[in-house]
């Protein structure tokens, strides 16, 4: 599954995604993203950059009809299975680059895009995108992170130590648009209207942080080269990343607070 934004999941990466990040941080995300975006059960929404579906799901937990979108077909075959295990029917899959997507103009009353837009190589040419294909008064919401998390932090200093200096450089990518001036630009290129950008912070709780760790790792670019480990030597580079979370638990565990971005905008009325 390797792909063009250099940051998708392996063989398997789907189920330790949902496993680790989606359940201790882009789930809870993702309702907030869909509450941002005022979703109701009436309503048409696309889910761009899908992955494994767990906005779209959300979405759709409000009786929306919903479309969900991404580069990779592997991440979208899981989509698929895990919205059938919630019991969600009718959710629809298309793999596409959000910079082209099939659909005709003012298909959709919303437009959401969570954690995605910061690995697309063509930023404009996707805002554009999810403008055209957007109601005019329609509601867009999207979101990026803002800086590097401790959790971000504590994979660059344990990993780089291990593996050496820009081990973990390419990752960078993922806080590359936490930019408020940038997404108000790409906002005002596409057409959109009544744009707002919102600063909050979000939570990666979980309970047991040794499993988070390592299913995160294990969804990341050096997936690979820990899985080659031996096991007391991946266990000790995990040790030593809760070391470096001291100070992110309560008394439900790992607590993290990460920094986020969401750009609200309205669709635009087009000249016919
Ligand atoms: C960090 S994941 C976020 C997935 C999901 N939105 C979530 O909140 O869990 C980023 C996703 O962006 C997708 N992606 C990257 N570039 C893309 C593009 N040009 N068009 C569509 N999807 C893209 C990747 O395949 C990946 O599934």
């Amino acid at each position: 599954m390797a792909d063009a934004s250099g940051f998708q999941l392996k063989q398997g990466g789907p189920e330790v995604y949902e496993a680790s990040w989606v359940l201790a941080q882009m789930g809870q995300c993702a309702e907030d993203l869909v509450a941002d975006a005022g979703v109701t059960g009436d309503q048409s929404v696309l889910d761009v950059a899908a992955g494994t579906g767990v906005v779209a799901r959300a979405a759709a937990r409000t009786g929306a009809a919903v479309t969900g979108t991404d580069l990779n077909a592997g991440m979208l075959e899981a989509a698929d299975r895990f919205a059938a295990e919630a019991g969600l029917k009718g959710i629809r899959w298309l793999d596409c680059d959000a910079a082209d997507m099939p659909f005709p103009d003012a298909a959709f009353d919303v437009v959401l895009c969570q954690q995605g837009l910061q690995f697309m190589p063509d930023k404009p040419a996707a805002m554009s995108e999810m403008a055209r294909v957007l109601k005019p008064g329609g509601r867009l919401a999207l979101s990026v992170w803002k800086t590097r998390s401790a959790i971000g932090r504590a994979f660059a200093t344990v990993l780089d130590r291990q593996f050496g200096a820009g081990t973990t450089e390419a990752w960078d990518m993922v806080y590359s648009l936490g930019d408020r001036d940038r997404l108000h630009d790409l906002a005002r290129d596409a057409g959109l209207r009544d744009f707002h950008v919102k600063f909050d912070i979000k939570f990666a709780r979980h309970a047991d942080p040794a499993a988070f760790l390592t299913g995160a790792i294990a969804g990341s670019p050096i997936a690979e080269t820990m899985a080659d480990l031996p096991e007391d030597e991946h266990a000790r580079l995990i040790g030593e990343m809760i070391d470096e979370l001291e100070g992110c638990f309560d008394d439900d565990g790992l607590a993290v607070p990460v920094e986020c971005l969401t750009l609200t905008a309205r669709g635009a009325s087009r000249p016919s």
